[in-house]
C-alpha cells in the first residue's frame, strides 16, 4: 500500500496524485465525496486522455458540481464516477482501491490492474 494523504488534508477540490500501474506513470483524483474518501484514474472513458489534459488544467467545472473532462466536455458525477453528459455519458471513471487507516488514505497497489466499476 501506497500513502496519499491525510484524510483530514483533502482539500475540497482533491488532490491530484501520481502512481505506477505497472511500468506506466498515472494519475489519480482522490476527493471527499457523500459516500466516503474516493479516488479515480484521471482517464477520461471517452478517449484515454487525463481530463485536464488542455486548458484550462482543471479537472471540475466552474461550479465544483462536476469533475470535467478538458478535451470533450465529459462531466463525471464525483460521488460515483458516472459520465452524465458528454461522449461516453453512462459510463465511469475507473475507481482506484483506497483503504483509510490512522487517519491516512492508502491506495492498494496490490488490486491496481483488477479495476472495478461502480
Ligand atoms: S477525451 Fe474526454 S470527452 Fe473526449
Amino acid at each position: 500500500m501506497e500513502p496519499i494523504a491525510k484524510l483530514d488534508e483533502i482539500p475540497s477540490q482533491g488532490i491530484i496524485f501520481d502512481y505506477k500501474e505497472g511500468p506506466f506513470d498515472e494519475q489519480g483524483i482522490l476527493l471527499h465525496t457523500r459516500s466516503g474518501v474516493r479516488a479515480y484514474k484521471n482517464e477520461c472513458r471517452h478517449l484515454p486522455m487525463r481530463l485536464d489534459d488542455r486548458e484550462p488544467a482543471e479537472v471540475w467545472d466552474p461550479h465544483k458540481r462536476y469533475l470535467v473532462c478538458n478535451s470533450h466536455g465529459a462531466r463525471y458525477r464525483p460521488d460515483d464516477g458516472l459520465c452524465v453528459s458528454g461522449p461516453c455519458e453512462g459510463s465511469h471513471l475507473r475507481q482506484l482501491p483506497v483503504v483509510v487507516e490512522d487517519g491516512v488514505v492508502f491506495l492498494e497497489t496490490d488490486k491496481i490492474g483488477g479495476f472495478f466499476d461502480v
